[in-house]
């Protein structure tokens, strides 16, 4: 997996590190949902046991984050399963194509990380799938961007 990709120019495609908290990662996510105060020592300890990837495309010019994607990563018993969660560009930077290098790019992450854990095992299946939850309001997004509905999704407050 490359450790990161020009998208555009001034635009890179990396996993997130910890010098991000003071790139206004925080400040981007904040755009999706209400996001606490997070220590740094705490973001730092998210970071280190997050099951799986945190992506971000980060605008080298400013220092800034401009957009982010997280593939979660979880084994089953037979098989393992990968789902995207926390989509979202920072206002300043929509509409330029990030969320869909984005999902390019963790595309061709998953890809190559199921290679890796099926070699030499001929008895595997071949297809590989991504899944997300998304609000109505989204979807239109994603079947933009591929995707299809597929079964029924709920919560529960307990
Ligand atoms: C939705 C959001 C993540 C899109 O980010 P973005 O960086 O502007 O997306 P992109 O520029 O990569 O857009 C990819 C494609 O999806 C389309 N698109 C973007 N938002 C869309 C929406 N709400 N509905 C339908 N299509 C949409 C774009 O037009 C583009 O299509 P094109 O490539 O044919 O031009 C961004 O508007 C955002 O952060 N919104 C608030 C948080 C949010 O709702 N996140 C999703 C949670 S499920």
């Amino acid at each position: 997996m490359d450790n990161q990709t020009q998208i555009q120019q001034q635009f890179i495609i990396r996993k997130l590190e910890i010098e991000d908290y003071q790139k206004e990662f925080l400040i981007c996510l904040s755009y999706l949902t209400k996001t606490p105060e997070l220590p740094l020592e705490k973001f730092k300890e998210i970071h280190e046991n997050y099951p799986g990837f945190v992506y971000v495309v980060e605008d080298v010019q400013q220092k800034r984050i401009a957009s982010t994607m997280s593939l979660v990563i979880e084994q089953n018993i037979f098989e393992t399963k990968y789902f995207i969660e926390n989509v979202v560009s920072h206002p300043d930077y929509r509409g330029k194509g990030f969320v869909r290098s984005l999902l390019e790019k963790i595309k061709q992450d998953v890809i190559s990380l199921e290679k890796n854990r099926n070699e030499g095992n001929e008895n595997v299946n071949k297809e590989i799938s991504i899944e997300l939850y998304c609000k109505k309001e989204t979807k239109g997004l994603y079947e933009k961007l591929g995707f299809q509905e597929n079964g029924f999704m709920a919560s529960k407050y307990v």
